[in-house]
């Protein structure tokens, strides 16, 4: 399996319904709140000045395999969904009436989000994903590791991530790239394993 990796801030504006549409196998909350705040989302974060991200690219047929994403204040990447105050409304009543678990999830979320502190020259791995078809060959590990040297020579000193405890993939991964789990905790329907490694 050849690929290339590259930052997500050069990702042409077409291909980040691809992005998207990775995205979507994520079981966390964004993807259940539906495709138009997933892409809405990768369109903020690629602009965002602080966030940063890789995609991995099959070197012949050049088809996007995964990427990652890494900020040190991704309540700010949330925060952003919300600012075109019309598109919001629109789209958040359409969650509403169609998965109001996702709304009340959505709401518990930010509380949880908002009391997790963020220490100064700390980082967070936001996001991890691989299409189906490129996992269990290095990928996932090599998106995340991308971020951690890249967030090393950006100056920051540690990153976090939180992986749902059923997510034994992802936990391979992060553990592998030297993860340590500092606490176990509930999110809403979320259960989930806080990992921390020095940068
Ligand atoms: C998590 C994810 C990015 C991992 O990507 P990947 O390319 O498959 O990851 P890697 O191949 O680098 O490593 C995965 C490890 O988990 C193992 N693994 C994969 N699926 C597994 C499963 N169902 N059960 C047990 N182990 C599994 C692999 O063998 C590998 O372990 P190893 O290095 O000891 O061989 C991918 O599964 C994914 O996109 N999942 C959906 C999105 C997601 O959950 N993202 C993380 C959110 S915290």
């Amino acid at each position: 399996m050849l690929y290339s990796i590259h930052t997500l801030k050069s990702i042409s504006n077409h291909l980040l319904p691809r992005i998207a549409e990775i995205h979507l196998s994520d079981a966390g909350l964004l993807s259940k709140l539906g495709y138009p705040f997933v892409l809405r989302y990768f369109e903020n974060a690629i602009k965002d000045e602080r966030a940063f991200g890789f995609y991995a690219q099959e070197e012949e047929t050049k088809e996007i395999m995964g990427f990652s994403l890494a900020s040190p204040e991704p309540s700010s990447l949330t925060s952003k969904l919300t600012k075109d105050k019309g598109w919001f409304i629109r789209n958040i009543l359409k969650v509403i009436f169609t998965r109001p678990a996702a709304f009340f999830q959505m709401v518990i979320s930010s509380v949880t989000i908002r009391g997790q502190m963020y220490e100064s020259n700390t980082i967070e791995c936001v996001y991890f994903t691989v299409d189906e078809k490129f996992r269990g060959r290095g990928l996932g590990r090599a998106l995340q590791k991308a971020l951690m040297d890249e967030g090393r020579k950006r100056g920051y000193k540690k990153i976090y991530a939180s992986v749902e405890t059923w997510n034994i993939a992802s936990l391979k991964a992060t553990q592998a790239n030297g993860f340590k789990i500092i606490k176990t905790f509930q999110e809403g329907i979320y259960h989930r394993h806080r990992l921390e490694s020095e940068l």
